[in-house]
């Protein structure tokens, strides 16, 4: 606990040292191949669509970011651990291992998957898992332990356990997509519309200052001034968990807030209120509604965020796109999609008894 608190502490002041530099040529860049390790992704993906994972045996990752759901659940704010239910969007786990931030509000290092996935499976309102009884669990199904085997000597343990799932995360890319063939010089992997909508994102809507690099995201906090999404407060099982979160951050005067703040719950400076992560662009065909609270449905509601420069306190001035402009740059942001990336829920092998005299 304590020493989560202070990478955190450490992130946030990395974070309020860096002004974004405006004047930087920035772009889009084809997605690079993942690296991670073959053979803990091979055990990471039974972990991953394994329900024993969590408290109750009922919840998997692939609940919350199911592959054929865009690796998210198609819901504007995420489910919880029965009895919970979360005050934030579901977010992609696709191509996770090149993002340089995890979660809405940027609080977890990018290259920490182990943190992050421990954090997934403890937490009392996402999986509920108590460490050890999960490395039990683990030891109790020979296939895994065999699994195991063919990378570590020694039996599953612990935090590694959380590293292995996270290998797997890695491994899960969509670089397919006609950005990328258009990138690498395939001018015919664009239509005319979609060149058309790439000039407007580069130019005159000005979204690659902000949305940039392989995953269209520069990886920092920004204010657009999303509305609310007023079930945060309007019910009672996410205004609690919203609430927790406050609490464990060590939010001053949490209860008085009835919004999601953001950043500043993690960095508790003024200036970081309602600042969010920005995210991938990257296969949104599959990953509606949009933003950290799933307020927008369509791209096309998206686009007119923007055209009116977004809402209270956003960085962004008006656009005023015509609507052949908001057309164009929708067809765009398709193109940053390519086929669905799917991978099947494996056979999961059963508990069995253990053999004596083995731990
Ligand atoms: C009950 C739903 C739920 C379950 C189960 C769940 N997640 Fe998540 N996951 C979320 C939500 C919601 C967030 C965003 C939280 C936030 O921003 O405050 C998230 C964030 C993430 C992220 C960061 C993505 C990004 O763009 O910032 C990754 C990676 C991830 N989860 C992987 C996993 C893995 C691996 C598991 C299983 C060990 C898992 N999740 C289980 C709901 C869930
Ligand atoms: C000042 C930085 C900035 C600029 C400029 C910007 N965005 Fe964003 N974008 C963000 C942030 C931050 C979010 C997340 C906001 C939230 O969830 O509250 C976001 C979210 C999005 C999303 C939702 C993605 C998802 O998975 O939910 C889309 C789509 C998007 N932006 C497209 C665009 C387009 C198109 C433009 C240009 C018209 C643009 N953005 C300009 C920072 C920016």
């Amino acid at each position: 606990m304590k020493r989560r608190n202070l990478k955190r502490t450490l992130l946030a002041a990395a974070l309020a040292g860096c002004v974004s530099a405006g004047a930087m040529a920035a772009d889009l860049a084809p997605l690079p191949e993942p690296k991670f390790n073959k053979a803990q992704a091979e055990l990471g993906r039974y972990l991953f669509f394994d329900e024993r994972m969590s408290g109750d045996a009922a919840l998997s990752c692939a609940t919350c970011h199911d592959p054929k759901k865009g690796w998210s659940d198609g819901m504007p704010l995420s489910k919880g651990y029965p009895a919970s239910e979360y005050f934030r969007n579901s977010p992609t786990v696709l191509n996770s291992a090149f993002k340089k931030r995890f979660m809405w509000d940027g609080r977890l290092d990018g290259s920490d998957m182990g943190t992050l996935v421990r954090d997934m499976i403890t937490e009392a309102h996402t999986m509920n898992m108590d460490s050890r009884l999960m490395q039990e669990r683990v030891k109790q199904i020979p296939e895994y332990v065999e699994l195991w085997h063919k990378f570590r000597k020694d039996d599953p343990n612990g935090m590694r356990i959380y590293g292995v799932i996270g290998e797997f995360v890695k491994s899960v890319v969509s670089n397919n997509a006609p950005i990328d063939r258009f990138l690498k010089g395939d001018q015919s992997a664009l239509n005319a519309t979609q060149r058309e909508g790439y000039e407007l994102f580069k130019g005159k809507a000005n979204c690659v200052s902000c949305h940039n690099g392989p995953l269209g995201s520069d990886g920092m906090l920004h204010r657009t001034g999303v509305p609310e999404n007023p079930a945060i407060t309007a019910e009672p099982l996410r205004h609690i968990t919203i609430l927790r979160h406050y609490s464990t951050s060590g939010m001053p005067n949490y209860m008085h807030t009835h919004t999601d703040v953001g950043f500043y719950a993690i960095s508790k400076n003024p200036k970081d209120k309602g600042k969010f992560a920005t995210p991938s662009l990257r296969d949104l065909k599959y990953t509606a509604p949009y933003m950290h609270n799933g307020m927008f449905k369509t791209l096309d509601e998206v686009v007119d965020f923007y055209s009116k420069g977004g809402g209270a306190g956003s960085e962004i001035k008006p656009l005023n796109l015509s609507d052949s402009e908001k057309r164009a740059l929708v067809a765009f942001l398709e193109s940053l999609s390519g086929e669905p990336v799917i991978v099947e829920k494996p056979k999961l092998p059963a508990y069995k008894a253990r053999a004596f005299g083995k731990n």
